[in-house]
């Protein structure tokens, strides 16, 4: 088991490699005896609970306290059923430009009621992690999980993430920006029942993500699955074409070096492709060693 992260840090594409990583994702064999049927497992039902104050960091990595309970006030524009989708654009690319720092980025999405996700949402789901990293990671929505704690990638995938994260020595716990990661979305509430965004929804939030982008100044960003990355430098391909393929975007002026990779929501429905994703792990592990 590859536990140890220098062992980790040198990895090459080796068949061995690709077996250790494997086993960091927790495949212990390679064929099972009898069938499983996977749909007839439902997982267990939680009951709803509470977010606890979500771990916010800011730049020097100190945690602060979640915003208080502001009542929430509908922007101007949203206060009249004139409000146009231009409107709230506009209120969320002045909100995101005025924040100073991911705490205040925060602050405002908890104040800005543009998004209608809002209103079937349990919690913000704003980002985890360590802001001071090297590496950020951009996913598409929260799911069940996330909406319940009010943070990224907590769920399956999140830890199937984390899994794959450890495999190339980093860790979104970690306190050193060498070997932590930043992780937030490109939208901040759940779609009620995991729906895809909308482009509304996805052009109002884009404001904020932009500005934790700029605020977080990443040397990488990961975006897992085509939304993050049509976001972030357009265009239509899929992933499973575009993945693996480092691309640029700029930022503050600055071009910043982009991996699209596969998402991990879709490995776990597709298992066979986790050998791509080893593939764009080991090239994201080789930047970060040059
Ligand atoms: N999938 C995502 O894209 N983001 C999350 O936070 C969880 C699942």
């Amino acid at each position: 088991m590859a536990s140890d992260k220098t062992e980790i840090a040198t990895l090459d594409s080796s068949p061995e490699a690709l077996l250790r990583w494997y086993q960091a994702m927790g495949v212990d064999e390679a064929i099972g005896d009898v069938p499983v049927d996977r749909f007839s497992l439902s997982p267990p039902v939680a009951a709803p609970q509470p977010a606890p104050a979500p771990r916010h960091l800011n730049r020097e990595n100190q945690a602060f306290p979640a915003p208080s309970a502001t009542p929430r006030t509908p922007p101007a524009s949203a206060q009249t059923s004139l409000v146009t989708q231009d409107e709230i654009a506009s209120d969320a690319r002045k909100l995101a430009s005025e924040a100073q720092s991911l705490e205040e980025i925060y602050d405002a999405l908890a104040k800005f009621d543009g998004c209608p996700l809002k209103k079937t949402a349990k919690n913000l789901v704003f980002s985890d992690g360590n802001p001071k990293a090297r590496v950020m990671m951009i996913g598409e929505a929260p799911g069940a999980d996330e909406d319940r704690q009010g943070k990224p990638f907590v769920g399956r995938s999140g830890q199937l993430l984390d899994l794959m994260l450890r495999a190339i020595g980093l860790d979104r716990a970690g306190e050193d920006p060498e070997n932590s990661v930043f992780i937030s979305n490109t939208i901040f509430w759940r779609p009620p029942g995991n729906r895809k965004p909308t482009p509304a929804e996805s052009e109002i939030c884009f404001p904020f993500i932009s500005r934790a982008i700029e605020l977080a100044a990443p040397e990488i960003i990961v975006c897992l699955g085509a939304t993050p990355m049509h976001r972030l430098i357009g265009g239509s391909e899929g992933i499973l074409r575009s993945r693996g393929k480092w691309r640029s975007v700029e930022v503050n002026g600055t071009q910043v070096a982009l991996m699209p990779t596969l998402h991990p929501a879709y490995l776990l429905r597709q298992p066979a492709q986790k050998r791509l994703s080893w593939r764009d792990f080991l090239e994201i592990r080789k930047r970060l060693d040059n």
